[in-house]
């Protein structure tokens, strides 16, 4: 039985395929259109999966989206008149409750179909973070919390799953939001495009609490683990709030109260081409601590209703690697899970496993610990590519070679050693905003500036990003104060001092890493790299960054390609081929 889940007019737009409870394929719409962050009807997405496993959309049994416009509808309704909610924002839900309500339209004329035979259901947008986590997770039981901006009216959601079922324990309802709260500060901070909240998390590290007193005043943490936010500050819904959802990167007005925020911190918004000053990583600093004070209230009170020590976390703001890294050591919670795609986009994961799993209840979850569920090219397809680039863009100028697996790993091992920067292009493109060694760029980690370097040479981005690492599995243990499995890059966690020095470039300024794990089971390739890598230098880890220069990351050989022309990346490995700059 296939299942098609899509999450469409959302941000990260995206498709997956699942088989009796097993996912296929899944794909964001933004790799193909190469719009960050796009948020329309995922078309492209739904045809990579159906095309990949030869299914037209009728061989599907039903449809999932990740949203029911009648989810909390009373308390929606009695909301809005209570509140007096602007016109804008109610326009702007009826619009994408009539997009949606014509989903069977629109599937219809992309896929020229006369009929359409599966069924199409709508799942609660949070009990569909929560499903694409729990459903996933080795846990048969769990605390789950699925954590956002909003979506059905609730930005916070907290239930226990036992035998594959999920029961929601308690709810923060809109417009107390976790998510908006920080998107707020972040707009504060000058950075106003969807998805920029990761920024600011990377300038905590730099900051001084120092406005944490300041920002606990519009806070109000319950015993129950639920907040109210003093929603004066925020445009939201009390004044002209406008955003966009409508095809390309979703945009947003300033979601920040300008006079209350001035007078609360003392301190004027930044703009945009600003520079940054101490003030703003302190109130970076005091915004995360605050986050994480919202977040450990909710997990406190989960743990004082249970004894369970397994949590799924999902949910945009799951991606606060930072917060996630501290929960092990700051709660009972032994063992964590958090999906490579805990945002909207793993929402089309979600509303399927949930409508699967509502009709096979006796069927046990699988571990579904693997990310690379995206396009991949064979070596015929990349020889191909490259020999029409060879005549478009004159690759004739760079050495061009093609080796076998062993000689290949030994090859870029040693030209990594040497401090080239490698694009590394393999198999299937992972799904989640991480790349996780697939479509990732690799370096040695040992180089002091090598930061510096990369930034010259591709990335240009703001020098207060760190960059992470990749390492294998087994020698966590000898590198990091704690242990515990991190595939998909969602946790940070504090490097042991007498390290530090010895990987300088994959160390942020607070001493932590936001690392992931890497064992044979799950990408034997990049292993057998890391693995010959330690064999050299006896380090375990490599620097691993997205493939791709502010842009989507490349999903097809041609986006590598033309990266690796754009930019000064010395090497490009697409599968067996090397494209090398002489
Ligand atoms: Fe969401």
């Amino acid at each position: 039985m296939y299942i098609l889940g899509i999450n469409a007019y959302h941000g990260d737009s995206s498709a997956c395929l699942i088989k009796d409870g097993e996912i296929l394929a899944a794909v964001e719409e933004e790799r193909f259109n190469r719009i960050k962050h796009w948020s329309g009807f995922p078309e492209k997405s739904i045809k990579f999966c159906l095309d990949k496993y030869g299914l037209d959309i009728n061989d599907v049994s039903y449809i999932t989206t990740n949203s029911n416009f009648f989810s909390n509808i009373l308390l929606k309704i009695s909301f809005s008149l209570n509140k007096l909610i602007n016109p804008s924002f109610l326009i702007n839900q009826i619009i994408r409750k009539r997009k949606k309500t014509n989903l069977k339209n629109t599937i219809l004329k992309s896929f020229h179909a006369n009929k359409l035979i599966p069924k199409i259901i709508n799942i609660d947008h949070h009990l569909s973070h929560i499903s694409s986590s729990f459903y996933c997770s080795p846990f048969d039981e769990s605390i789950s919390m699925s954590i956002d901006g909003f979506g059905d009216f609730a930005s916070l959601v907290l239930t226990k799953n036992q035998n594959n079922k999920i029961k929601i324990i308690s709810r923060v309802l809109f417009p107390n939001s976790a998510g908006v709260f920080y998107q707020t500060l972040t707009q504060y901070l000058g950075f106003k495009n969807y998805g920029d909240e990761y920024k600011v998390m990377g300038m905590a590290g730099y900051g001084e609490e120092k406005y944490t007193k300041h920002l606990d005043k519009i806070v109000k943490l319950k015993n129950n683990g639920k907040f109210e936010i003093d929603n004066s500050y925020f445009n939201l819904y009390n004044k002209n709030f406008e955003f966009n959802w409508d095809g390309g990167t979703p945009t947003f007005n300033d979601l920040y109260n300008e006079d209350k925020f001035k007078q609360l911190l003392n301190l004027n918004p930044r703009n945009k081409n600003e520079d940054i000053t101490d003030d703003h990583f302190s109130l970076a600093a005091s915004l995360q601590s605050v986050y994480e004070k919202i977040l450990f209230n909710a997990l406190d009170y989960s743990q004082e209703i249970s004894s369970i020590k397994n949590l799924c976390l999902a949910g945009g703001c799951a991606m606060n690697s930072l917060a996630n890294g501290k929960i092990r050591k700051k709660t009972k919670y032994k063992n964590i899970y958090i999906p490579s795609a805990p945002s909207d986009a793993g929402g089309s994961i979600g509303s399927a496993l949930n409508l699967y799993f509502k009709l096979h209840k006796q069927k046990k979850h699988f571990f579904q610990n693997n990310p690379y569920l995206g396009c991949d090219y064979s070596n015929e397809f990349i020889k191909n590519e490259i020999k029409k680039n060879t005549q478009l863009n004159n690759l004739n100028k760079f050495n061009i070679m093609n080796f076998e697996y062993n000689e290949l790993i030994n090859f870029v091992t040693k030209k990594i050693i040497q401090g080239n920067v490698i694009g590394w292009f393999q198999g299937r493109m992972e799904l989640g905003p991480r790349a996780l060694g697939n479509r990732s760029i690799l370096c040695d980690p040992r180089i002091k500036n090598l930061k510096d370097l990369l930034n010259i040479k591709i990335k240009r981005r703001e020098s207060f990003r760190p960059f992470a690492p990749a390492i294998l599995k087994e020698y966590m243990g000898d590198w990091f104060d704690d242990t515990f499995d991190s595939p998909f890059m969602m946790q940070v966690t504090p490097i042991k001092k007498e390290k530090l020095n010895l990987v300088p470039a994959i160390v942020h300024v607070d001493g932590t890493c936001r690392v992931q794990t890497v064992d044979y089971k799950n990408n034997n390739i990049f292993y057998d790299l890391l693995k010959e890598f330690h064999k050299l230098t006896s380090v375990p880890i490599l620097l691993n960054t997205s493939f791709n220069e502010n842009e989507p990351i490349v999903n097809e050989p041609k986006e590598a390609i033309n990266c690796f022309l754009r930019t000064k990346l010395d090497i490009l490995v697409l599968n067996n081929y090397i494209i090398m700059r002489k």
